[in-house]
């Protein structure tokens, strides 16, 4: 039988909230449908924005928010989503489905939409295709809280108060879409263009993402900290905080992603292989990062991660929209464990995307809304936000598959706060339910506080507009404790979540 053990005196980094990121891009549906629909619009909404989408996002506290994108940030000229919608100026959006951008979603919808949701802000700025000038000038619209030419447009278009930026990055992709830059050439560019990302506010410091790589290869990542490391000083927020990583699980490669909906046995553990290559992805970079690094001062921002399939039949190829199943259920209890157990360096991740993009965890359909199997995992996994990682150690597990993808069949990881302990579990088994002990390593008994599953009776559920609640969340009692001991059985193909208090 597998055991995990705990050891909860021995507290490890802290999981920051970040870590349970989302990413909105101008793309397909993410923004203007999904969270964006006007102030006329007849779908309930505050100052624009869909109160639905916003409360299902608040219950799952996302903590930040990435935006404008993606491929799109380095075309995104900021100020034609500025001033009175009418007057803002009408472009193609040449990466995402050709269609009309009318830029009435901009940096005042953004700064609002971020304060509905009650979350940090991440702009990413346009390095790509923009000047040195107008990535300063968008930093001084936002920031400055003074008499500038930018202060003053801003308070001229209905903002008085300037707003807080948390985090900026300094380009996206920059290796491919945002300008097929080599890595020297990037890392000069950044360190130039970061030069003008101004602190005006130095009680709250914007964090600088510089891009970094989107495969296994380190050869950007070594040649971005060789330029610019030495110039980033302890929490000084100089010049580079974080460094982004983006991973896409595409099953069969990128000319063979497959349907969301539809997959053979042999397509579930092929995905969950490469669902689990993001640690391998985190462990190489931070090889690499740890030679210049060893304190680990500068973060990772894993800002683009998630399931990449097929599009729907019948919708635009460049909407990039799927549905999720018990599958991405597990992907994402997969990978949010592996961030849990990195958390010394991985500082920040954003899902890909927030609503009707990718692994969405929400997708919407003109005024109806459901939640997708992937935020009812955000919601057990919330209790790790701002919790300290806790060793652990699963021996006896098994391991399992089809062919080369051979998978754990377990994968955990186990957190604190105020005297709680989270322990989220993953089995990745499509057909069998795995026994587990579990064992504190200190002597104090314990109890079950709360316990949920997110299952379904066959792997390809997902939920609909007509039936949005076929995979949900649910309690779960497959549990049985005493002393300090706990025996519990994990159904095939689910993500447990446990929460347990010491007992006297
Ligand atoms: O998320 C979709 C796209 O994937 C983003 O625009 C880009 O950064 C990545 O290649």
């Amino acid at each position: 039988m597998a055991r995990l053990v705990i050891d909860t005196a021995n507290k490890k980094s802290r999981i920051e909230p970040e870590v349970y990121g989302h990413f909105s891009e101008h793309l397909g549906r993410c923004i203007y449908d999904g969270m964006y629909v006007g102030e006329k619009s007849d779908i309930p909404n505050v100052n624009g924005m869909r109160t639905d989408v916003v409360e299902a996002l608040k219950e799952i506290r996302v903590p930040v928010l990435r935006w404008p994108g993606g491929c799109f940030a380095d075309e995104y000229h900021w100020k034609d989503g500025i001033g009175e919608k009418s007057g803002r100026k009408k472009l193609v959006n040449t990466h995402w489905g050709g269609v009309i951008e009318d830029n009435s979603f901009g940096t005042h919808e953004y700064m609002e939409l971020c304060r509905q949701i009650g979350c940090k802000t991440y702009v990413n700025g346009n390095l790509g295709s923009g000047t040195v000038q107008e990535m300063s000038e968008w930093v001084e619209y936002m920031t400055f809280n003074g008499v500038s030419p930018m202060a003053e447009l801003r308070k001229k278009n209905g903002h008085e108060e300037p707003w807080r930026v948390d985090y900026f990055g300094v380009g996206n992709e920059n290796w491919g879409c945002g300008g097929n830059m080599t890595p020297a050439h990037y890392a000069n560019e950044y360190r130039r263009y970061q030069t003008y990302v101004r602190q005006y506010d130095k009680d709250r410091p914007i964090a600088k993402v510089a891009c970094g790589p989107g495969t296994e290869d380190t050869y950007w990542t070594r040649v971005l900290l060789e330029t610019c490391y030495d110039h980033a000083p302890a929490n000084s927020h100089g010049m580079m905080d974080l460094m982004s990583l983006h991973y896409y699980v595409f099953p069969g490669g990128w000319d063979d992603k497959g349907a969301a909906t539809q997959f053979t046995e042999e397509g579930w553990y092929q995905t969950l292989f490469k669902a689990l290559g993001m640690e391998q992805m985190i462990r190489g970079h931070e090889a690499v990062a740890d030679q210049f690094d060893p304190e680990k001062k500068i973060g990772f921002a894993v800002d683009e991660w998630g399931n990449w399939f097929d599009v729907e039949k019948g919708t635009n190829p460049g909407f990039l929209y799927q549905q999720s199943t018990v599958r991405d259920a597990l992907v994402a209890g997969i990978t949010l464990n592996i961030f849990n157990k990195h958390s010394d360096r991985v500082k920040m991740a954003c899902l890909a995307q927030t609503v009707n993009v990718l692994q969405a965890v929400i997708l919407t359909e003109g005024e109806k809304m459901v939640k997708t199997p992937t935020w009812h995992v955000m919601h057990q996994y919330r209790y790790h936000q701002g919790a300290k990682l806790l060793e652990s150690s699963l021996t006896g597990a098994e391991t399992i598959g089809i062919g080369e993808w051979q998978v754990p069949v377990l994968t955990e990881s186990v957190s604190e706060k105020d005297g709680v302990v989270t322990i989220t579990l993953n089995n990745l088994s499509l057909t069998d339910a795995q026994d587990l002990e579990i064992l504190f390593a200190d002597d104090s008994a314990v109890t079950v506080k709360e316990a949920s599953i997110v299952t379904s009776s066959d792997v390809h559920d997902h939920n609909t507009f007509d039936t949005p609640d076929t995979v949900k969340e649910e309690a779960f009692n497959g549990y049985s404790g005493e002393g300090r001991k706990l025996a519990v059985k994990l159904p095939r193909a689910s993500v447990v979540m446990l929460r347990v208090e010491g007992k006297e």
